[in-house]
Order: structure tokens, then sequence, then C-alpha cells
């Protein structure tokens, strides 16, 4: 992703989607910890009360041609992100396969910005010699499970139990995309 884009959402509201950078630490540790807290934050890896990210390991993240983090800003604020990574880098045999992640607060939800994201990081997934995505998806997210599906990724596991969360046991489905190159 070379350029910032201008994206108009549903709503008609424009917004800002564009590659986070290393100087983006403090805006998306903001973003995180509203999102922590976000009524529809289903992400199994996010909570409530989370420490703060490593300032450097973050900023090489950002930073790395592995992986692509992608921001979505209003104005000052981040609303959302997701991101793709490979899972092993220059790895001869399973270097060709990448997980991707998306977030959006709530209030900014069915507004197609999770389903521009997927498109993101697909193009970048073409660009980087990926020939497989997985996404990993809990069982009781119809809209993540939604969003995937409509862009082609089929359920094809479960990891049962992955998760212990308000007194309730969660599943979370494997999810992939082949492609074709
Ligand atoms: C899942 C999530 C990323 C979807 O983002 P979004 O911006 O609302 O998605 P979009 O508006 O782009 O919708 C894309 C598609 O997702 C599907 N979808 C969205 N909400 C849905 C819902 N509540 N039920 C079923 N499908 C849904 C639809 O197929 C939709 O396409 P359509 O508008 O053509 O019908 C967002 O709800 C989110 O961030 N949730 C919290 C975090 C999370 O669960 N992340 C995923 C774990 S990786």
């Amino acid at each position: 992703m070379k350029r910032a884009i201008q994206f108009k959402l549903k709503n008609g509201k424009i917004v800002t989607i564009r590659r986070t950078r290393g100087y983006d630490y403090e805006a998306q540790m903001k973003f995180m910890e509203k999102f922590s807290k976000d009524p529809g934050a289903f992400n199994t890896w996010q909570y409530a009360g989370q420490p703060k990210k490593d300032k450097e390991k973050s900023i090489k993240m950002y930073e790395s041609d592995d992986c692509l983090f992608v921001s979505v800003w209003d104005g000052n604020n981040i609303i959302a992100m997701g991101n793709i990574e490979k899972y092993r880098a220059g790895h001869p045999y399973s270097g060709r396969s990448a997980g991707v992640a998306v977030s959006v607060l709530q209030k900014y939800t069915h507004n197609g910005i999770g389903s521009k994201l997927l498109d993101i990081f697909e193009k970048w997934a073409h660009e980087n010699n990926i020939h497989v995505l997985y996404a990993g998806v809990r069982h009781t997210n119809l809209a993540s499970l939604g969003n995937c599906m409509k862009h082609g990724y089929e359920i094809t596991g479960i990891k049962h139990d992955s998760a212990y969360i308000n007194g309730e046991w969660i599943h979370e489905y494997i999810l992939e995309k082949i492609i074709e190159k």
C-alpha cells in the first residue's frame, strides 16, 4: 500500500486509510485501548486492561516488509485497523502463507471498512507472492464470518475451547483462502 486512500463510507463520511507507520505508535495504542473496551470487540486477543504493546517491537512490525498494518482515520483518530502478516517469512517450505485480522469500532461497522481492508490485504498478498490466507474467527462472530466468506474464505477447521471468555468456552473457526499463484 503506497499511498493513503480517501474512502467513502456507506453513510457518506470520508475516512483515510493508510499504512500504519512507526510514528503512529501512540495513536495506535490509543485505538487498541479503546477497542479493547468496545462492545463489539470480538477478537479473542483483545481484552480490557491489556498491557500496552512494546514500542520498539511494534514500530519494527509496522515498518517490516513481512507484514502490512493498515489504519483507518476519522480526523486525528484511528477508528479501525487491520493487518496481514506472513507466518514464516523467508521459509523455503512454508513462507507463502499469511494471516489476516481486522478490528472496526462498533460505531463504524456496517459501512464497508472491514470489506475494504480484506481487499487491501488480498492485493498485498498478490504482490508478496502469498499463496494462502488464513483467518481465525470466534464461532459466535457472524459479522466476521460473513465478511470473510463474502471474500471467498472457507471454513476449513475448528479449534475447540480455544478461549474462555465470561464463563463460556469459545471455539475458533479456521478460515482460509487459496490464492492461485
Ligand atoms: C467483522 C468486522 C471486521 C466487519 O467489519 P465491517 O466494517 O462492519 O464490515 P463491512 O461493512 O465492510 O461488511 C462486509 C461484509 O461483512 C458481512 N457482515 C458484516 N456484518 C455482518 C453481520 N452482523 N452479520 C453477518 N454478516 C455481516 C457482510 O457480508 C458484509 O457485506 P455486505 O455489506 O455486502 O452484506 C467488524 O464487525 C469488526 O471489526 N468486529 C469486531 C472485531 C472482529 O470481530 N474482528 C474479526 C476477527 S479477525
